[in-house]
């Protein structure tokens, strides 16, 4: 593909591609088909909002509404290690499917959200005051 812009059908690629890994992924998969199933139709509505949620980050479109701290938050503990291996399979489909200035804008915002997440997640005031 590697048009030189960004629209909403690359976005799709990119989300259709990304979670087509993580669906395969013998460590990612069972955490995502857990919350949301393994059916294409399971699955129709998760796509649909990452769709609206990277139009948001990478158009401004403003398309998605929601909360995805919270909704990281209500899943079963899972590995903080995971999201390493969350972006990995991100960026491995950006460089596959983009410009690499596109790609590295993906890249880019995706760790910054990881970080976001994983701060939520994981960090725990108590552990900065030692006892
Ligand atoms: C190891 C890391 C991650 C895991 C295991 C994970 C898992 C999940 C799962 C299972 C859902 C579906 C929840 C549901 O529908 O009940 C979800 C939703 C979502 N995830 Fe993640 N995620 C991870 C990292 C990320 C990152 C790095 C981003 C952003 C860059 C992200 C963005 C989102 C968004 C926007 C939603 C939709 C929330 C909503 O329903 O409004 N996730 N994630």
């Amino acid at each position: 593909m590697n048009t030189p812009t960004i629209t909403e059908a690359t976005i799709r690629l990119q989300v259709d591609r990304f979670y087509g890994k993580v669906r395969k992924d013998t460590q990612l998969a069972p955490i995502f088909n857990g919350a949301i199933g393994t059916d294409e139709a399971e699955w129709q509505p998760h796509l649909q909002r990452m769709y609206d949620f990277w139009s948001s980050i990478m158009l401004g479109s403003r398309k998605y509404r929601g909360n995805p701290m919270k909704k990281h938050q209500d899943l079963p503990a899972f590995d903080a290690a995971l999201f390493d291996r969350w972006l990995a399979l991100f960026e491995e489909t950006a460089r596959e499917l983009h410009t690499p200035k596109i790609a590295e804008r993906y890249i880019a915002k995706s760790k910054v959200i990881a970080e976001s997440l994983k701060y939520g997640l994981y960090f725990r005031p108590a552990d900065s005051i030692a006892g």
